[in-house]
């Protein structure tokens, strides 16, 4: 196993490590699984206060199905447009909520998650998947959160291609 010495004293600067460790872990390898499983247990292993992270793929028509993930048993199939994760994959824009039960459609996998923060990963023009990541905390997830899982995901992009 891998052990990163993830000891950062500010958001940005735990971002910019989790990038660092993603960046070894995923660069030799062209198994989009393998590198979204990878990406999914460092996320868990370094990000506080989540009760889930992990992928949902874009492979075929306007559905999300299950990926690698960290957490409790997940809702396998999410349409384009239902939920946060269908909302990040229709629109292709990051999903930053305070308070998943007053979003309109949100699809409540685990009745703990409070908050929920949804980047797509989008390469060559073409949606891969989405990042989710639920906490039971709200607000959980600040502009920061949403800023710096983008530059993790642009890290990943080409390498679950
Ligand atoms: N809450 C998500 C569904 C996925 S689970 O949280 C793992 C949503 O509304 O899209």
């Amino acid at each position: 196993m891998y052990d990163f010495a993830i000891d950062a004293a500010d958001t940005a600067a735990l971002y910019h490590e989790l990038g660092q460790a993603l960046d070894a872990l995923t660069a030799d390898e062209p198994d989009a699984i393998a590198n979204m499983a990878n990406a999914a247990a460092l996320i868990w292993q370094y990000l506080p206060d989540l009760n889930w992270a992990g992928f949902y793929r874009a492979l075929a028509g306007d559905v999300l199905v299950l990926g690698p993930f960290q957490g409790k048993p997940a809702c396998i199939r999410i349409p384009f447009g239902q939920g946060v994760c269908g909302a990040a994959a229709a629109t292709r824009q990051v999903q930053r909520i305070d308070d998943v039960h007053a979003f309109p459609g949100h699809i409540a996998c685990d009745a703990a998650s409070a908050s929920e923060l949804v980047v797509p990963i989008v390469h060559d023009g073409r949606l891969l998947a989405v990042l989710d990541l639920d906490s039971p905390t709200r607000g959980r997830f600040a502009p920061e959160d949403a800023v710096g899982c983008a530059a993790l995901m642009a890290i990943l992009a080409p390498r679950i291609a």
